[in-house]
C-alpha cells in the first residue's frame, strides 16, 4: 500500500489494515483543515492544479457534497459524474469509464459503487489515486474516519472507549469501517441488532454481541446507530418498522436509563421514529451534525495526504502552500 514519500500510499480503499499510527495521522491532519470551513473565504491553494473526478454510481447527499466541498476548498478542479447522464447508462463498463477519464489526464477518482470491491478493482487498474466513497457492503472509509474524529473530539480519546454499533450490521459498509478503525485505535466494539441483520460471526470481527438494545446502552460510552435500510423489511429481515422501533429503537427513555452520558452518532440518512427517535437525533446526546461538519475536514485530510502532502506540513500548507 505504501508508496515512497506518500504517508498513506496511492489509494484509500478501506480502513482494514491501516495501522493506529496511520489512522491517527489522518485524524491529526484533519485538525488544521477544520478551520478553513469557518473562514469567510473558504479556499486555500493546497490542491491547485489537481483534477478530481467524483464518480457516484449510487445516491448520496453527505459524502458526495462534502467531497466536493473539500476538493473546492483546497482549490482542486472537480468533475461530478453519475451513472444517469453518463455513458454508464449505455452500458459502458467501470474500467472503460475510468480509462477514458484517465485519457483526459485526471489525478484522483472518488468512487461510490453498489458492488463490494469496486474501489479496489479500479485502484488496481488506473494510476490515479482512488478513494472509496462506499462500495456495496464492504467499506466506507471516510465515514469511519469522520466518526472516529467526532468521537475523539467529544470524548478526548478513542482508546478504551466502549462503542456499540446498533442496527443492520450485516449489510453495512459503515459498520465495517467503524469496526476496523475503532479496534485499531484500541476501542472495545460491540454490535447490537436483530439476529437476521448481524453478520454470521461478529466475534470474528472482534466484536461482542448484544441481543437487547437496553444491555448495549448499559454497556456503551458511544452508540453508532445505523439506518434500517427499508428494503430489508421488504426482504423479511424485520417484521415491521413499528416493531423494529419498539425493540431496537434508540429513544430518550432508553438513554435516560443508562448509567452514563452516552454519545449518539448516526451516519445518515436517518429514518426518524424507526432506528432513532427525533428527540434523540436533535437532543443533547447527538453529534450527528458534528459528524457532517467533520466529514469535510477528514476528506480534505485524505485528499491532501494522497496527493503526497506531509502530515507535519498541513498547518503550513493551509496557510498558502501546496501539497
Ligand atoms: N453517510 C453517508 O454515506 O450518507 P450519504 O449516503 O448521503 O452520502
Amino acid at each position: 500500500m505504501s508508496e515512497v514519500g506518500k504517508p498513506l500510499g496511492k489509494d484509500l480503499v478501506g480502513l482494514e489494515g491501516l495501522s493506529a499510527d496511520q489512522l491517527r495521522m489522518i485524524l491529526d491532519t484533519a485538525e488544521p483543515f477544520k478551520e478553513i470551513s469557518e473562514r469567510r473565504i473558504k479556499k486555500v491553494p493546497v490542491l491547485r492544479g489537481k483534477t478530481i473526478v467524483n464518480l457516484f454510481f449510487e445516491a448520496s447527499t453527505r459524502t458526495r457534497i462534502s467531497f466536493e466541498f473539500a476538493e473546492k476548498r483546497l482549490s482542486a478542479d472537480t468533475v461530478n459524474i453519475s451513472s444517469t447522464g453518463s455513458s454508464v447508462a449505455k452500458g459502458e463498463t467501470l474500467v472503460d469509464t475510468a480509462r477514458n477519464l484517465e485519457a483526459m489526464r485526471i489525478d484522483m477518482v472518488v468512487i461510490r459503487h453498489g458492488a463490494s470491491g469496486a474501489a479496489r478493482f479500479l485502484a488496481e487498474r488506473i494510476p490515479s489515486n482512488v478513494i472509496n466513497a462506499g462500495d456495496g457492503w464492504h467499506e466506507h472509509p471516510t465515514q469511519g474516519l469522520l466518526d472516529l474524529l467526532t468521537i475523539r473530539d467529544r470524548m478526548g480519546r478513542i482508546e478504551g472507549l466502549r462503542v456499540c454499533i446498533v442496527g443492520d450490521i450485516k449489510h453495512s459498509r459503515v459498520a465495517r469501517s467503524n469496526i476496523y478503525g475503532l479496534r485499531a485505535l484500541g476501542a472495545e466494539v460491540a454490535v447490537c441488532g436483530p439476529r437476521t441483520l448481524l453478520p454470521p460471526a461478529p466475534e470474528e470481527l472482534g466484536c461482542r454481541v448484544f441481543s437487547r438494545v437496553e444491555e448495549a446502552i448499559e454497556w456503551a460510552d458511544v452508540l453508532n446507530v445505523l439506518r434500517l435500510q427499508l428494503e430489508r423489511m421488504q426482504a423479511g429481515y424485520v417484521p415491521s418498522l413499528r416493531e423494529y422501533n419498539r425493540i431496537w429503537g434508540v429513544s430518550t427513555a432508553r438513554l435516560e436509563a443508562a448509567p452514563r452520558d452516552i454519545l449518539v452518532l448516526h451516519p445518515g440518512p436517518m429514518n426518524r421514529g424507526v432506528e432513532i427517535d427525533s428527540d434523540v437525533a436533535d437532543g443533547p446526546h447527538s453529534v450527528i451534525l458534528n459528524q457532517v461538519t467533520n466529514g469535510v475536514a477528514v476528506r480534505m485530510a485524505v485528499l491532501y495526504l494522497l496527493a503526497g502532502g506531509q502530515p507535519e506540513r498541513a498547518e503550513a500548507a493551509k496557510e498558502g502552500g501546496e501539497a
